[in-house]
């Protein structure tokens, strides 16, 4: 059905990064507050920790938006892992270096001993938990030589395994972890959402019992809330067709919630 009332409000909540949908939240504000400035700050590197679903490729996808008006930024959504393949990219990206040829490590040393930048140049990594402990020494030596600096993300459940290991011991770098949002900050997220796609009447739908039921199934986890709502309007579609005198249209119900959740399985019935 084109015209459905349900059809937009469906697609805000599709599993997606792209830095014209990020929502400020007053929690997330400060985070990428912190991130902007320990960037321009002298540290080697620095690292954006969380659970999953909990917005770093989000944020890292904001913070290169915005920095690459007014500096070299480099940013690798899915992680290069292998070494030469890596290193060649980042000749490419960031020298504008092109080669058929392998770029060791030595090579790409003595390459960058060639180029000058007034602001060093900026590499945003996602899922570095993926990148093999001796890919991650390299870039930690490169950090090191104050010729790149790295923004990289892990999993939190990675954490503790990855800052035990020797290329983290230099201790120049900084932390920041991202949460799953309180309830009323989710509140906040959900209404947002839905009025930067001038979804305002669907916004006004939601109670604080609404937004306290969806953190209790979601835990605040963004990307839970997400497959929540998307199955929620996915059902409202659903009644809309078919049953259109049993919606409400000034609220929804926390029975619809209920049927949502165990859609999208996270309540069994
Ligand atoms: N600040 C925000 N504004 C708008 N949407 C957000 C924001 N933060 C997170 N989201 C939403 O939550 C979803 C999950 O966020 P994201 O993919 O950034 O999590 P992640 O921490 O990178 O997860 P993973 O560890 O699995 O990679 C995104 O698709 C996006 O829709
Ligand atoms: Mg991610």
């Amino acid at each position: 059905m084109e015209n459905s009332l349900f059809t937009k409000p469906k697609e805000v909540f599709l599993d997606v990064v792209n830095a014209k949908d990020y929502i400020q939240l007053d929690s997330v504000s400060t985070i990428y507050q912190s991130l902007k400035d320990s960037v321009k700050k002298p540290l080697k590197m620095i690292l954006l920790y969380g659970l999953p679903g909990t917005g770093k490729s989000m944020l890292l996808q904001k913070l290169y938006q915005d920095l690459s008006k007014h500096q070299k930024v480099i940013i690798y959504h899915t992680p290069l892992v292998d070494e030469k393949e890596f290193l060649r990219s980042l000749a490419r990206d960031i020298y504008d270096y092109h080669t058929d040829t392998e770029i060791n490590f030595t090579r790409f040393n003595e390459l960058s001993n060639h180029y000058n930048f007034d602001i060093v140049p900026l590499v945003l990594l996602d899922e570095a938990q993926l990148y093999s402990s001796s890919l991650m020494e390299k870039i930690r030596l490169l950090s090191d030589s104050r010729k790149i600096k790295f923004v990289i993300t892990l999993h939190k459940t990675e954490k503790e395994d990855i800052i035990a290991k020797e290329h983290f011991q230099t201790r120049i770098w900084e932390s920041i972890e991202l949460k799953n949002s309180s309830h009323a900050e989710l509140k906040i997220y959900i209404q947002k959402k839905l009025m930067k796609a001038n979804c305002f009447d669907i916004a006004n739908m939601f109670d604080d019992k609404n937004s306290k039921l969806i953190h209790s199934i979601t835990s605040g986890n963004y990307r839970y809330t997400n497959k929540l709502l998307f199955s929620l309007f996915h059902i409202l579609h659903w009644y809309e067709e078919h049953q259109p005198s049993k919606i409400n249209y000034q609220h929804v119900s926390n029975k619809i919630i209920e049927m949502a959740a165990i859609e999208s399985g996270f309540i069994h019935a």
